[in-house]
């Protein structure tokens, strides 16, 4: 995903699509929207501008960097990179508050390339893919219960990651729509197996406004490879996760800072060729 040709047709792709997705609404699963009363804008909005003026005052900026300030601004509505700056550089945060008053599985940001409308698939499931697929197959397995340890039936896990080469679908012209992306319905006990190829770390865009800012700081702008799962079922909060891979060089250093240890896949190898499996079970807690 590094290379300028397709990044720059692919950040543009991604930008406005991903504005698109965050302009419907769509992702208000989390949060079932909602409005905010005077004092809390007050409250939210004057600490948030305090912060850009103090760091004017500490660090003595400059016109000329203000005014750099506002073409960069400019440039992040201009490419639809809004939902990406954010989720990259803010959405870990906001994770971390909510997690406070949350039980059940560890989670961590939904980043901006989730799509509605994926293929419904029921367990044991093999995702939308190329005959000719590249990468490490794999197999995730596992079971979704209750905060008491009840089954799931019929809980769902709406998967989604990139391809061997760091694409996701959707985003990019590479894959084609829906590869790698798929909604699966666990059988009766809440149990969920997916067949998958082992997806690759990947940067964030580099010749948009947000990879630029990463790399003029000097920022490392790589993700380690990570598995997106959305598991949920009726009367329960959704969990929004990621799980990483053992031995990933950006473990610890993602450019969006939503790695925890507790997410970390160990996969093992099944025997069958190159295949590789994790298990990995899902709690949920009853919804508030
Ligand atoms: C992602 O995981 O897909 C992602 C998260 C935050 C920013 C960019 C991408
Ligand atoms: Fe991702």
């Amino acid at each position: 995903m590094t290379t300028t040709e397709q990044s720059t047709t692919d950040a543009a792709t991604a930008g406005s699509h991903a504005t698109e997705i965050a302009r419907s609404g769509a992702a208000t699963f989390r949060t079932g929207g909602g409005s905010v009363d005077q004092q809390r804008a007050a409250s939210v909005i004057g600490a948030a501008l305090e912060g850009i003026r103090s760091a004017i005052r500490e660090q003595k900026v400059t016109y000329e960097e203000f005014d750099a300030f506002k073409r960069w601004l400019i440039a992040v509505s201009d490419t639809g990179e809004w939902p990406l700056f954010l989720d990259v550089y803010l959405e870990f945060e906001v994770e971390k508050v909510a997690a406070e008053t949350q039980d059940g599985s560890v989670g961590t940001i939904l980043g901006p390339f989730w799509l509605d409308g994926q293929a419904q698939l029921s367990s044991p499931a093999t995702l939308p893919m190329r005959d000719d697929e590249p990468g490490t197959p794999m197999i995730l397995a596992g079971q979704v219960t209750a905060t008491d340890g009840t089954p799931l039936a019929g809980a769902k896990v709406d998967i989604w990651h990139t391809d061997d080469e760091g694409w996701y679908s959707g985003f990019a012209s590479k894959p084609p729509a829906g590869n790698l992306r798929g909604v699966v319905t666990c059988d009766d006990q809440g149990r969920y197996e997916i067949h998958t190829r082992k997806p690759a770390p990947y940067t964030i865009p580099l010749d948009g406004p947000t990879g630029q800012m990463t790399l003029a700081a000097g920022w490392s702008p790589w993700r380690p490879a990570h598995i997106h799962l959305l598991v949920t079922a009726p009367g329960h909060r959704t969990l929004t996760t990621q799980l990483f891979f053992t031995g990933d060089p950006y473990l610890g250093n993602d450019v969006a800072s939503a790695d925890k240890p507790e997410l970390t896949l160990d996969p093992q190898r099944t025997g069958n060729g190159d295949e590789i499996r994790s298990d990995r079970d899902f709690v949920l807690e009853p919804e508030a």
